[in-house]
């Protein structure tokens, strides 16, 4: 079995972040989107791994590389524009082969138990299609499977307007080669795009065994600020302290921090679940909970909490940070006082300003 993983797309809903940080690289929990996406796929035992990128390749190939550092090859395949997960499909036969694969969507976490129980439920029945389904409040807003009374799924639809379930389908998806002929045979939905849950419709249609299993562990399509930002905390919640770098005497650790090589804590409060990232300083300040600081980080006199923050940020005499996602090398500080406040920032920003 090989696994597709689809890291292109133009991630618009995560501007202005998605400008210049692919949206799969976002670090949740202090490690990035994809690579969670990754170890996933790696736990049961799936190798090969295919990666569909847009323009922005050389960014993921820097970070993830040929893959041996988790365990993986990993063959990175273009895409010119964002034409849809189908096209992904046709896209990626070449590599694909014949082989069965797990189609798995580089912006999507799924926490828990992972997908070994569903992955071995693929293997032992091999259904053209195996799709994981969770309950959702707005089905509108995704794809959606209806189920018969004996959990067989009788019709799929994209983003419909009246939904004739709450099940929505999550970014995993298990397949066997049949899905090529499907991917050929569907056409551009309104929005323009080849779905993949019009090549699975396709293939209900063309009477082949489609499975669906309720996922039960935690579930987030990472695409939107506020999603990113819940998934961030809740796995936060899973991660262990671990100090490794410097905390002075009179500076106050608890919870789980991780602390990583060169990082310094100096008259500061540190809340955890968090992780101050190599070689960030932070001095006269209280952090977290539920924050990650990314590498070389400089805080002084700051206050953060339920944030997510990238490389090289500096926060001066700034308190009261809160769910807030800062991106790599910007700096917050506290205005001159001559009554004016001062904003350089970039397209699509947002800035709360009390
Ligand atoms: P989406 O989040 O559906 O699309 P998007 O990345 O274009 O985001 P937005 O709607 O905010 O503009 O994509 C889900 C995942 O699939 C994501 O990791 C990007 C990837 N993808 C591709 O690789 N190729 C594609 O053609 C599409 C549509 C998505």
């Amino acid at each position: 079995m090989k696994a597709l993983v689809l890291a292109g797309g133009s991630g618009t809903r995560l501007r202005p972040l998605s400008h210049a940080i692919p949206k799969q690289l976002i670090p949740v929990a202090g490690k990035p989107v994809l690579v969670h996406c990754l170890e996933n796929i790696a736990a049961i035992g799936v190798t090969e791994v295919g990666i569909i990128v847009g323009d922005r390749g050389d960014e993921m190939r820097a970070v993830l590389g040929d893959g041996s550092a988790l365990g993986l090859r990993i063959t990175y395949i273009r895409q010119l524009a964002p034409l849809g997960l189908a096209h992904c499909v046709q896209l990626a036969q070449d590599f694909l082969g014949d082989d069965d694969f797990v189609m798995y969507l580089g912006d999507n976490i799924l926490a828990g138990d992972g997908i070994s129980g569903i992955a071995a439920e693929f293997a032992e029945y091999r259904p053209a299609a195996h799709i994981l389904l969770t309950k959702v409040a707005n089905p509108r807003e995704y794809g959606v499977a209806e189920l018969d009374g004996h959990g067989r799924v009788v019709a799929l639809a994209e983003k419909p307007a009246q939904p004739r379930s709450d099940l929505a389908l999550t970014g995993v998806y298990f397949f066997t080669r049949a899905i090529h002929q499907a991917v050929r045979a569907i056409s551009p939905s309104a929005r323009g795009e080849l779905e993949i849950t019009d090549a699975i419709a396709w293939l209900l249609a063309d009477g082949q065994r489609i499975r669906a299993t309720q996922f039960h562990g935690y579930w987030k399509d990472t695409g939107k600020i506020d999603d990113l930002l819940e998934c961030h905390r809740v796995l936060m919640g899973h991660r262990r302290g671990d100090v490794r770098g410097s905390v002075d005497a009179v500076s106050l650790v608890s919870g789980d921090v991780v602390v990583e090589p060169g990082a310094q804590i100096i008259e500061s409060i540190v809340t955890g679940p968090a992780v101050i990232g190599a070689g960030s300083v932070v001095r006269g300040s209280r952090i977290g909970p539920y924050t990650a600081l990314g590498s070389g980080c400089t805080l002084v006199d700051a206050g953060i909490e339920h944030s997510i923050v990238l490389d090289g940020v500096s926060v001066q005499n700034v308190r009261g940070i809160y769910g807030s996602l800062i991106g790599r090398e910007a700096a917050v500080c506290s205005a001159v006082d001559d009554g004016h406040r001062r904003l350089v920032i970039g397209d699509h920003s947002t800035v709360e300003v009390a």
